[in-house]
């Protein structure tokens, strides 16, 4: 359950000048952020809907997980801002505080490590399920396949009335979701599975079952993988986006957490969300060099071309977005580890940038790059091919997902989510049967 109730803090007042009656509605205050107006008796009472395509005046629930000033460019989980947590925790120690709502202290925070940890192994059985896939299939396709099939396999953790069984059930996504991401890629190139070395960090474990062969040893990096650990902790959680949003609604109807996670796996994996920075890496790519911006830059700004500057826009982030700062530092810790003095992409991304952010239409907009603008730089100099790019942000949001799911499922009014809609298509009619209109019922 949530940290801090909601409270009534004053009515607000629909009028019907045709009628002239008047509805009054409570007006709801949470901890911080705008104030909501309750409609809920709304349609019970008066009969009518409200009108919200894209949900952009909507608040579809009550969360204490995580806060979005978008017009100051903020972000936190638990009231603790990302910058801190990217700068000063881990990622476990951020899905502790997702999950279960404070900081943890050492001994909490190591049987959650061991916890998460004991998990990472998954059934030998799925590595006959992946082999089911054609190689060339992207992997975004084979997770949404292979996380809704866990639930094929770990039976003693789909019911979702069953505390412990919810437990088991977020540990088990958490340790896996390394594991099944390492296969997608190792299946993709034809290399064998590389099964999780538990001694590792949790970073630590997936560069080397993403990147390790058993012919050689591999030891992992240090500064890759605290970069590694930073680009999980910032997709960590992100409210109610499109992905969140879909577990949420998949959880409502009581659906076991795995099919719910592959739910939300499959809504990331378009490119106005997940598939944006992969969109990014293709974007820059197909400028190719610096005196071909302006031409993308118009192209971005005409109505009747349906290109868009990928990286850059965002739903909530009418500033910059906190997480792209991050990102950056963090894209030029990597480039200098790696040696990589001149990266053309990087370059062109920071040119593209800073001609965007002087340009009247993004300004206007208040269109400032979001957290992919960076992050497809920093994980193909990593080692990442593109297609790699949306599996490593779903990786990174499991724990987001399954800590609002686990917040929507101990909510004791929770029920069904089931949006209404405007009708707009033809008003009854009368049905003529199909012989009389000539056609044979065979
Ligand atoms: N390039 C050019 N114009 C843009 C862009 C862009 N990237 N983003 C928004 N606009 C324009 C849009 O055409 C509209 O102009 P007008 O008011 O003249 O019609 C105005 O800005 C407002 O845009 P919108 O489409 O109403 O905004 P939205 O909140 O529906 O869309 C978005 C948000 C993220 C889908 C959009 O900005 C976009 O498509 N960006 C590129 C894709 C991208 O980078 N996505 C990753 C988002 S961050 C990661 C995540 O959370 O998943």
């Amino acid at each position: 359950m949530n940290n801090t109730t909601k409270k009534e803090v004053k009515k607000a007042i629909l009028s019907f000048p045709d009628t002239g009656e008047s509805y009054e509605m409570p007006v709801l205050e949470g901890s911080v952020g705008p104030k909501a107006i309750d409609v809920r008796r709304l349609y019970t009472d008066t009969g009518y809907f409200t009108y919200d395509p894209g949900f952009t005046s909507t608040a579809s629930c009550e969360s204490g997980l995580t806060y979005i000033d978008g017009e100051a460019g903020i972000l936190s989980h638990r009231g603790y801002k990302i910058e801190d947590l990217a700068a000063g925790s881990t990622y476990l120690e951020v899905c502790y505080l997702l999950l279960y709502g404070e900081l943890p202290d050492k001994k909490r925070f190591e049987e959650f490590v061991h916890h998460v940890t004991y998990h990472s192994l998954v059934h030998e059985q799925i590595h006959y399920f992946f082999r089911g896939f054609r190689r060339d299939a992207h992997p975004m396709s084979v997770m949404v396949g292979a996380v809704g099939a866990l639930s094929a396999f770990y039976h003693d953790s789909l019911d979702i009335d069953d505390l412990e069984q919810r437990e088991l059930a977020a540990y088990r996504l958490l340790a896996k979701m390394p594991t099944l991401a390492a296969m997608a890629y190792k299946y993709s190139i034809g290399q064998p599975f590389t099964y999780p070395r538990n001694e590792l960090s949790y970073a630590e474990n997936f560069l080397h079952m993403t990147f390790s062969v058993p012919s050689e040893t591999y030891d992992v990096n240090p500064v890759l993988a605290r970069a590694m650990d930073k680009i999980l902790i910032l997709h960590a959680d992100h409210e109610q986006n499109a992905s969140t949003s879909t577990v949420r609604l998949a959880g409502s109807s009581r659906a076991n957490p795995f099919a719910c996670i592959a739910s939300g796996i499959a809504s990331l994996w378009g490119p106005a969300h997940g598939g944006a920075n992969e969109a990014v890496l293709d974007m820059l790519t197909e400028i190719g060099s610096p005196n071909r911006i302006p031409e993308f830059i118009e192209r971005a700004k005409n109505k009747d071309d349906p290109f868009r500057l990928m990286g850059f826009g965002h739903r909530v982030y009418k500033n910059y977005d906190p997480r792209a700062q991050v990102m950056r530092e963090a894209c030029h810790e990597v480039l200098s580890e790696l040696g990589i003095e001149n990266e053309p992409l990087l370059d062109l991304a920071m040119q593209l940038e800073k001609i965007a952010l002087e340009d009247e239409y993004f300004v206007e907009r208040k269109l400032f790059p979001n957290v992919d603008f960076y992050s497809g730089i920093i994980l193909k100099a990593m080692g990442f091919p593109t297609s790699m790019f949306t599996v490593l942000f779903a990786l990174s949001r499991s724990v987001g997902w399954i800590a609002q799911w686990k917040e929507m499922i101990e909510e004791p009014t929770q029920k069904i989510g089931r949006p209404r809609q405007l009708y707009t298509g033809p008003a009854p009619r009368h049905y003529v049967p199909m012989t009389e209109r000539g056609i044979e019922i065979p």
